[in-house]
């Protein structure tokens, strides 16, 4: 994995960032929706929230807003990722801390009741997600939810393909380089599927470890701390 190319990348597409993902990835603002649907705490619980791989903090945005008394620790390694999401989220600095490293390998904190990660986790390879796993397993309280969006792979090399040429369409659709995004995404990106990452998470001891949602090569899953 070559994570300073990774870095690299959103250091350059951050001024652009909030503009360009919708266009990029399928029902992008509807899986808002969902995430905000499977946290299970009331709208006023004092609850602390890790946000890994937060970018611009859209998905803090998404938090902060519906949960008045939430903290939240917006983790990057990308600094101009962490400058915008320092600018989008002004509004709620008071319950914002913003933290630059690598989530593979440097200290996120821990007593979290909430962790978030969009599009972040598929950058690392499979023994680098399974350790992720028991490291934020280890991160969280009892009660904790663990909600992940990422890219994931098909079940089989075939259905794979299938929903990144169906993905690729998709961008192309919206007036983007669809074969510049493939490119990179070759490149940067290690997806795994959803099968193998529930079971990686049932492994480091998450209950309920399964998926919530899919639309071809994209999910939202996780699993909850008992
Ligand atoms: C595609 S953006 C996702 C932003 C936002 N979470 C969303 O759902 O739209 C991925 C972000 O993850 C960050 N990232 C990727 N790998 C990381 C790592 N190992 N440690 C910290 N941040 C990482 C990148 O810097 C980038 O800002």
């Amino acid at each position: 994995m070559n994570l300073d190319a990774v870095r690299q990348q959103f250091e350059q597409i951050a001024f652009d960032y909030d503009g360009l993902i919708p266009r990029l990835i399928p029902y992008y603002r509807e899986q808002h929706d969902l995430i905000l649907q499977l946290i299970p705490f009331e709208t006023n619980a004092s609850i602390k929230v890790l946000d890994l791989g937060a970018g611009t903090g859209i998905l803090s945005a998404l938090i902060l807003q519906a949960f008045p008394q939430a903290n939240v620790a917006a983790f990057d390694m990308a600094e101009n990722m962490l400058k915008i999401c320092q600018t989008n989220l002004s509004a709620f600095q008071e319950r914002l801390t913003l933290q630059q490293g690598n989530f593979a390998e440097d200290d996120f904190g821990s007593g979290y009741d909430l962790v978030v990660s969009g599009l972040a986790i598929h950058h690392l390879d499979g023994a680098e997600k399974q350790t992720l796993f028991k490291k934020l397993f280890q991160s969280m309280n009892s009660g904790g939810i663990l909600l992940i969006r990422d890219i994931v792979t098909g079940a089989t090399p075939r259905l794979t393909e299938q929903y990144e040429q169906l993905w690729r369409q998709y961008i192309k659709a919206n007036g983007e380089d669809d074969a510049a995004c493939f490119k990179s995404y070759l490149e940067e990106d290690i997806p795994s599927s959803v099968e193998e990452q529930t079971n990686w998470l049932a492994e480091a001891g998450f209950a309920d470890a399964g998926c919530h949602w899919r639309y071809l090569n994209f999910a939202i899953f996780g699993g909850v701390k008992s």
